[in-house]
Formats: C-alpha cells, structure tokens, sequence
C-alpha cells in the first residue's frame, strides 16, 4: 500500500526544484541573482547584463553581455520582418493575451528559441499598444539596449536618457524570482521534453492572473477608486471588511517589504515625477497599519506591483499594458530556467489526493 500523502495545498513550502539562477530570502527581504544582489544589477549589470548572467553564469560575462546586446538587437530585428505575420490571430485580443497568442504562433523547432522569444516580446506588446490606438508600428533599432528600443517602439521617439534608465531598471529588477507561478509554469512545461516557446507560452498565461502579474492594473484602478472617494483610510478599511484584496500587498514569500518595491520607488523618483506619489505613499501607509490589523498573525506588506503600477504609468505606458511589460523583463528568467530545466532536471509529475465519491459497486 502507498504511504500516505500530505496534501500541501498551494505547494507552500514545498522544494520543487534545485536553481543556481535566483533566490529569495523572505525574511530578510532578499534577492540574490547568482550571487549578486538586486541593486547591484540594476545599477552595474542592466537588463543585457543580468540576460547574460542568467543565461551564461558569470564567468564570461564581460564579453557576453555586448554580444547579448547584439543579438537581442538582431531578434528583435527578426521578429519585425515577420510581424504581420505573428500578429495575424491576435486580432479583438487585449494585449496580454495579443502577445500569448502572437508568441504561441512561433515554432519551437527553430534554433536559440529563447532569443527569438526574448527579442519578439518587446517588438510585439509596443505593436499591440499602437495599434490599440490606431497606430502602425515602429521598426526596432538594434543599436540601442533593449529597454530603450522598447520605449521607443511603443512611442516613436527615442526615449531621454532617464526614462530609458528606469526602463532598464524595472526590466532588470523582474527578470527573475525564484520559482514563482509562471517560472514553475513554464519548468513543468520544459520538464515534458518540450519546447521553450510552449514552455512561454504557459507561463505567461499563469502571469496573467490578478494573483501574479495581473496586479499592477488594478492597483491603479485602485487608486483612481480612492482618489474620487477622498479618504484613503476609510476606503481600504471598507474594502477589507467586504473581504477584498488590496491589489500591490501581499507575498507567498517575503514576510517583510518586497525589495523590489524600494528599488522601483527609488527609480520613479529620478523621473520628472508622477503627480500620484503622494496620494501612493499615503495609501501604502493606510493600506499597511489596515492589513496589519486586519490579519496580525499574517505579514502582508508592499509588493513589487505597487511602484510597478506608478512607474510605469510615469514612462508613459497604458495600464492594459502593464502585465505585457512585465513579461518582456520577466521572458528571460523564463527562458534562463527552462535551460536549467532542460540541464538538470527530470519530469515534475507530483500527486493529488483523492477526495472524491468512494468506488461505486
Ligand atoms: N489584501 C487583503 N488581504 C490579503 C492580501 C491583500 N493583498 N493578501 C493576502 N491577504 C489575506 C488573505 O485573504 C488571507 O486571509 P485569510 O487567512 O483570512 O483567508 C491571508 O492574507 C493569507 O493569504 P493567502 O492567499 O494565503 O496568501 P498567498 O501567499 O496565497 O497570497 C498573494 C499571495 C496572492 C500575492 C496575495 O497576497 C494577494 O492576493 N495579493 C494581492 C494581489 C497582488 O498584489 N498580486 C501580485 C503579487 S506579486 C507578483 O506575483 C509579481
């Protein structure tokens, strides 16, 4: 007979695999990147070099992040001689699910799929923001670093230099945490033996969720909702007495803030500056004093959504595409751990316990 099994529901705390590539230390509010810490790749290695760390390792890493550079320059080049192409089902489709389907249309036979995927993401959310206001989109430059092209390639003008910095530092500080839900997605996916544009495909589908990449919209929907009503505190006091989550709190691992939030903060505050950070600190404050009252035996405090939310409304970029944003920075953690997968891994196959009608005779 079989030992019986402990369900554990939501696979807390629960080892599902072995990574060299990132790791969290949730009590101490930590995030360590083979080996380096969060600001140090947001103000040393950027969004090439972090790509070139993941993908690589460290130990060729001055010479492959310009040549990262470089091909992330020709597949974003590559993906744009066939765009009509990749965006032909897309048609009536918001954009995040625009770019799952756009990006389910690759084959995943062709040759350095992760690059393809990696350099189509960007080429792809900027057309699909265009076009959602009616405009037809703009041609990649491979001279300049990723984050700057894809600013450019939503607006249509080279960004300053200051928004296509903070550009690279969101994109840098998402690229990769852990085993979250669209990175275990897309290992069990690539643990089947199969390949990395269905590996992606299934991960930005778990992204999408309000639970997981889907928040930062509705954060500033929420904002809107307490700017018209007035009283910060009373709104988030209500809106918990209805049993409602508030959208950019909350972590199944950081028991303190999410560090990623003091570094997006600090980003949005080198920008000309969004006139809504006030009104944000003020809600952060009432929002934190309410949870920790509302749930003391649980920690829940700011995630990465919240700044995520304002920053990248600073740089211009509709709230329809904030979870397309964070699946460009967050495709290369995705695609650095279906390799590792594919290394090291074997077939993620756990069980479920049956608690359905007993045999019928
Ligand atoms: N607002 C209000 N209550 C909350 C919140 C929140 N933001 N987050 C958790 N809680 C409550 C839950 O209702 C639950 O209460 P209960 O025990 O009385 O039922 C308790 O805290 C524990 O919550 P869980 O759902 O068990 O925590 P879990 O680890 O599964 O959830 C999650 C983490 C999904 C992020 C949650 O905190 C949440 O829904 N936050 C709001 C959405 C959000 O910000 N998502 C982005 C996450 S960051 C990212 O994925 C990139």
């Amino acid at each position: 007979m079989n030992a019986p099994l402990k369900t554990a529901n939501g696979l807390d705390h629960v080892v599902a695999a072995e990574t060299e590539l990132s790791h969290i230390d949730g009590e101490a509010g930590v995030l360590i990147i083979r080996g380096h810490e969060l600001p140090e790749l947001v103000r040393d290695f950027g969004v090439e070099g972090t790509i070139a760390l993941l993908w690589n390792g460290d130990d060729d890493f001055i010479h492959s992040r310009p040549r990262i550079q470089q091909a992330l320059g020709a597949a974003r080049l590559a993906s744009y001689a066939r765009l009509s192409r990749l965006l032909a089902a897309t048609g009536g489709l918001d954009v995040i699910e625009g770019l799952r389907s756009a990006l389910a249309s690759l084959s995943d036979d062709e040759r350095e799929s992760e690059l393809i995927v990696a350099g189509a993401a960007p080429v792809l959310v900027a057309a699909l923001l265009r076009r959602a206001r009616g405009l037809e989109p703009v041609a990649p430059d491979p001279h300049l670093t990723h984050g700057a092209d894809y600013l450019r390639m939503i607006r249509g003008s080279v960004p300053s230099a200051a928004d296509a910095a903070a550009m690279d530092a969101y994109l840098t500080t998402i690229a990769d945490h852990g085993l979250n839900a669209s990175t275990f997605a897309a290992r069990v996916v690539a643990s089947t033996g199969s390949g990395s544009v269905s590996a992606v495909a299934a991960a930005l589908g778990a992204l999408k969720g309000p639970l997981h990449g889907g928040a930062p919209g509705p954060v500033l929907d929420m904002l809107d909702a307490i700017e018209t009503h007035g009283e910060p505190e009373r709104w988030i006091e209500h809106a918990l007495e209805k049993g409602e989550r508030l959208m950019g709190f909350g972590h199944r691992i950081y028991r303190v803030r999410d560090p990623r939030a003091d570094i997006l903060k600090a980003v949005l505050k080198t920008l000309k500056g969004n006139p809504r950070l006030a009104l944000a600190e003020r809600v952060e404050a009432a929002a934190l004093s309410a949870l920790a009252k509302a749930k003391p035996d649980r920690r829940l405090d700011t995630n990465v959504e919240f700044y995520t939310a304002l920053l990248l409304e600073s740089l211009g970029i509709a709230r329809h595409g904030f979870t397309a944003t964070f699946a460009v920075g967050r495709v290369t953690g995705w695609c650095a751990h279906i390799l590792e997968q594919r290394r090291t891994g074997r077939l993620i196959r756990p069980q479920s316990r049956y608690v359905g009608p007993e045999l019928r005779k």
